[in-house]
């Protein structure tokens, strides 16, 4: 039973990938080469909020993204939106939704507000529908709006298993240690852009696929260090999971380099950064800090809470002459939650503009 006229409002946040997805084995479905783990942030520190009504009044799905209304024949927009087809699919029932949805952050800056954004969706919108899937379930419905969606369904650290099936059925998100497991761990989330990305991460991939012959050697490579990065995170090793995250950043961002025709998000704030805990790491017995880059210049720097002065002394330089924006600290923080009507972000304006 769907819950008609009534607005469901939930938080979510993004989440940064320590080994990361790159690349389509297959494009519809969103089936990854390779598996993937990631840190789900903290909703103080990064969230996006999104309210859903369900309306038979509507004649068709309405979008709100941070104040705008979007435009949903737009083709990019539409594919990721088929994650409400698919949870209408699974509740019997094809009607409208209102939606309205916002970032405390840069949109589509390589910050993964996708992720984000789809996660909470989806989270919001099987409330709404009444829908009850189980939050696996609610995964492989994610990760076929946006890959790393998959992920923010969970907090803590989060496992994509990249699957066999040819349905996709077993591509799905879990977590494999929870937000307490570390809770020295932070991550510093370092802003040097604020601009959109040229290339977005599903076009990039694709490129990837269609022209690099290196990315043959990536699915396995990633799978190892995959393996290892578990093993060191569940003996709380700052020093090989900083390796390891570095490692396969450097192998994501050289495939990205080497696709035809280049595709660069970093920029020489980014490099600027990843020379400073360079150094700081060689200048130190064991690594104290790992970095990792999504599709844009934005870092992220992770290390613990002893770690944190030093990390911060090693970037100030940075952070004086204005490369570095402005920086965003979390721990790892809980899946998607659900939030109280009077965060609602549907106004009755929206309604009557749309004759919900
Ligand atoms: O899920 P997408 O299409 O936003 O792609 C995400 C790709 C990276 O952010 C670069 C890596 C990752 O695993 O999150």
């Amino acid at each position: 039973m769907v819950a008609l006229g009534k607005v469901f409002t939930a938080e979510g946040s993004p989440n940064i990938a320590f080994i990361k997805y790159w690349g389509k084995r297959d494009e519809k479905l969103v089936l990854p080469y390779n598996s993937s783990i990631s840190m789900t942030f903290d909703h103080a520190v990064l969230k996006t909020t999104t309210s859903v009504m369900f309306s038979k009044k509507l004649k068709a799905d309405v979008f709100y993204l941070d104040g705008k209304l979007q435009d949903l024949r737009d083709k990019e927009l539409k594919e990721r939106m088929n994650v409400l087809d698919l949870l209408r699919k699974s509740a019997g029932t094809d009607v409208h939704a209102l939606i309205v949805s916002k970032n405390d952050f840069p949109t589509a800056s390589g910050m993964a507000s996708s992720a984000s954004g789809i996660a909470t969706l989806v989270y919001t919108a099987n409330k709404a529908l009444e829908a009850s899937l189980a939050p696996k379930e609610l995964s492989t419905i994610a990760r076929q709006g946006s890959g790393s969606a998959c992920r923010s369904m969970f907090g803590g650290i989060v496992l994509w298993r990249k699957g066999q099936k040819a349905d996709g059925s077993d591509s799905y998100a879990e977590q494999a240690f929870d937000e307490n497991y570390w809770p020295e761990l932070v991550d510093n989330i370092v802003v040097v852009s604020q601009s959109k990305k040229k290339v977005s991460s599903r076009a990039g991939m694709r490129q990837t696929i269609e022209t690099n012959p290196l990315f043959k050697s990536r699915p396995e490579a990633a799978e190892k260090r995959l393996r290892e990065f578990i093993d060191a995170y569940r003996n709380r090793n700052l020093d090989s999971i900083s390796r390891i995250m570095i490692a396969d950043n450097n192998e994501m961002h050289a495939l990205m380099l080497s696709t035809v025709p280049s595709i660069r998000y970093l920029n020489p704030a980014s490099y600027a950064i990843m020379d400073a805990i360079d150094e700081l790491n060689a200048s130190s017995s064991e690594a104290v800090a790992g970095y990792t880059f999504d599709a844009g210049p934005n870092a992220n720097i992770i290390t613990t809470d002893k770690n944190q002065q030093k990390v911060m002394s090693a970037i100030k330089q940075l952070i004086e002459d204005g490369t570095i924006q402005y920086i965003k600290t979390s721990k790892a923080g809980k899946g998607p939650s659900m939030l109280n009507d009077k965060d609602s972000l549907i106004t009755d304006r929206m309604k009557k503009d749309h004759g919900a």
